[in-house]
C-alpha cells in the first residue's frame, strides 16, 4: 500500500508544478518514478538537433513511400493481363510495388516513432504496484497534469517542422490504408468492352450472355490441359496449338447423382471430337471462358427418384433437360464457389459461410446467410447430343445488388 498523502487543499495543489503533480499522480496510482532524466540538459545541445534530424529523415522516408504508394495505386497499369498481352511485365509489378511502398512507409513511420521515444523523450524507469480504488478529483487533476507534462517534455511544441513531418507521415500512411477502398467502387452500369467470355463489364453479364447474340454455347468441362512440347525441324518449343482445354459435355458423361462444373464454350472455339484440328489454337479463348468470374455453372444430374420430387420455379419450368439441372456456381451471398453437392440430400453447400441451397427447389437457399436462389441456366441438347445453353440466365449471377429483382 502506498502511504502517499492523499488530501490536499486547493491552494496546495495550485502551488505545485506540473512535474510535482505528475510525480504525485504517479504515486497515487501506485507508480513510483524510480529514475527520470531529460535527454538534453543543456539548451541547444547539438545532439538534440542531430536526434531531431534522424527522426525527421525517417518521417520523410515514410512520407515519400506513402506518396509513391498513392502514385502507383493511381497511375500504374493495373488492368488484368494474361500471357501474350502487351505490358504484362509492367502489370505484374503492380501488386509487389503496392506492398513494397506501403510496407516501407509504415516501417519508416514506426522507426521514426521509436527513435523519437528513445532519443528525444526523457529517460524514465517507473515501477507500478497493483492497487484498487476509484478516480477522484485529485486523480483527474494529476492526470491532466501528466498529459500537460508529457506534452511539454515531448518538446513537440517547439519542434514545429518535426511535428509537421510526423503528422504528415501519419496522415499519408492513413491514406494508404483508406485509398484502396476506392478501387472497390465501380459503376455497375458501365459497359467497358465488347461482349465476350467475361461479359461486357456490367454486373449482369457473363460469358453465357453471348447466347443472346446468337452464339451457340456448349456446356464444357475443364480438362486441365496445358501447353505441350512441339518438335519440328526448327527445334522444340512449347505450344498451345491443338491443345484443348475445354471439351463439350454430353448427358451420358455424367452419372446419376453427379455434379460437374462447366463453362461456356462458343461454337467457334470448339476443338474436340469430330471438330478437332491439330493446327487450331483456341487455348487462350478457352482460358478466358474459365477465368470469366461469373461463368462457372454446376451441371447436376439428379437421381431419377429425386427428379420426380422437383418443384420448378414459376417461369423456369423448361430450364432443365430431363434430370439435368444447371445452376450458377457463384454464391448469392458474397460470391464464393458453391462447390459442394451432396447427392443424398440434394443440398448444394457453399463452404465460405455454410449457405445451403436445395437442388430440388430451383436452388433456393434453405440455410445460412444467402438470401437468393442460385440463378438457373436454361439448357438443352443439340442435334449431335451435346449439352448447350438454351438461353441466358434470367437474373444476374452472384451476390445481391440493388438492380436485382429476385
Ligand atoms: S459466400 Fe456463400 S455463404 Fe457466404
Amino acid at each position: 500500500m502506498s502511504n502517499v498523502k492523499k488530501t490536499y487543499t486547493d491552494a496546495e495543489l495550485k502551488n505545485m508544478s506540473d512535474a510535482e503533480l505528475t510525480a504525485l499522480g504517479a504515486e497515487m496510482d501506485g507508480v513510483t518514478v524510480a529514475f527520470r532524466k531529460p535527454r538534453f540538459e543543456v539548451p541547444n545541445d547539438p545532439a538534440d538537433k542531430s536526434a531531431s534530424i534522424g527522426v525527421g529523415i525517417w518521417a520523410l522516408v515514410s512520407i515519400l513511400f506513402a506518396v509513391a504508394f498513392l502514385a502507383v495505386y493511381i497511375f500504374w497499369p493495373w488492368e488484368f493481363k494474361t500471357h501474350g498481352d502487351e505490358g504484362l511485365a509492367w502489370h505484374l509489378l503492380y501488386t509487389p510495388l503496392l506492398g513494397l511502398t506501403s510496407g516501407i512507409s509504415i516501417l519508416a513511420l514506426g522507426v521514426a516513432v521509436v527513435q523519437y521515444v528513445k532519443k528525444i523523450l526523457p529517460e524514465e524507469v517507473s515501477v507500478q504496484r497493483r492497487h484498487d480504488g476509484a478516480s477522484d478529483e485529485i486523480d483527474r487533476r494529476t492526470l491532466t497534469a501528466l498529459l500537460n507534462d508529457s506534452w511539454s517534455t515531448s518538446t513537440l511544441g517547439r519542434r514545429k517542422t518535426l511535428m509537421g513531418l510526423l503528422g504528415g507521415a501519419a496522415v499519408l500512411f492513413g491514406l494508404t490504408v483508406v485509398a484502396p477502398l476506392g478501387g472497390t467502387i465501380k459503376n455497375p452500369w458501365k459497359v467497358r468492352h465488347e461482349l465476350d467470355y467475361s461479359g461486357d463489364g456490367t454486373l449482369w453479364t457473363s460469358g453465357w450472355t453471348l447466347v443472346e447474340k446468337g452464339v451457340k454455347l456448349y456446356l464444357a468441362r475443364d480438362t486441365g490441359a496445358v501447353a505441350q512440347m512441339h518438335t519440328s525441324q526448327s527445334g522444340s518449343h512449347m505450344t498451345t496449338q491443338g491443345v484443348t482445354r475445354l471439351v463439350r459435355v454430353r448427358p451420358e458423361d455424367l452419372a446419376a447423382g453427379g455434379m460437374e462444373t462447366v463453362f461456356p464454350l462458343a461454337e467457334g472455339d470448339v476443338n474436340d471430337g469430330e471438330l478437332y484440328d491439330p493446327e487450331k489454337d483456341v487455348y487462350e479463348a478457352q482460358m478466358h471462358s474459365i477465368h470469366g468470374n461469373r461463368n462457372a455453372v454446376m451441371l447436376i444430374r439428379l437421381r431419377n427418384s429425386d427428379a420426380r420430387k422437383v418443384i420448378e420455379r414459376e417461369g423456369q419450368e423448361d430450364f432443365h433437360y430431363g434430370d439435368y439441372y444447371a445452376y450458377s456456381k457463384i454464391c448469392t451471398h458474397i460470391g464464393c464457389p458453391t462447390s459442394l453437392y451432396e447427392q443424398q440430400t440434394n443440398r448444394i453447400l457453399c463452404p465460405c459461410h455454410q449457405s445451403q441451397f436445395d437442388a430440388l427447389q430451383y436452388a433456393k437457399p434453405v440455410f445460412g446467410p444467402a438470401a437468393r436462389a442460385l440463378p438457373q441456366l436454361p439448357i438443352t441438347v443439340d442435334e449431335e447430343g451435346y449439352l448447350i445453353a438454351a438461353g441466358n440466365f434470367v437474373e444476374p449471377v452472384g451476390p445481391a445488388f440493388w438492380e436485382r429483382k429476385s
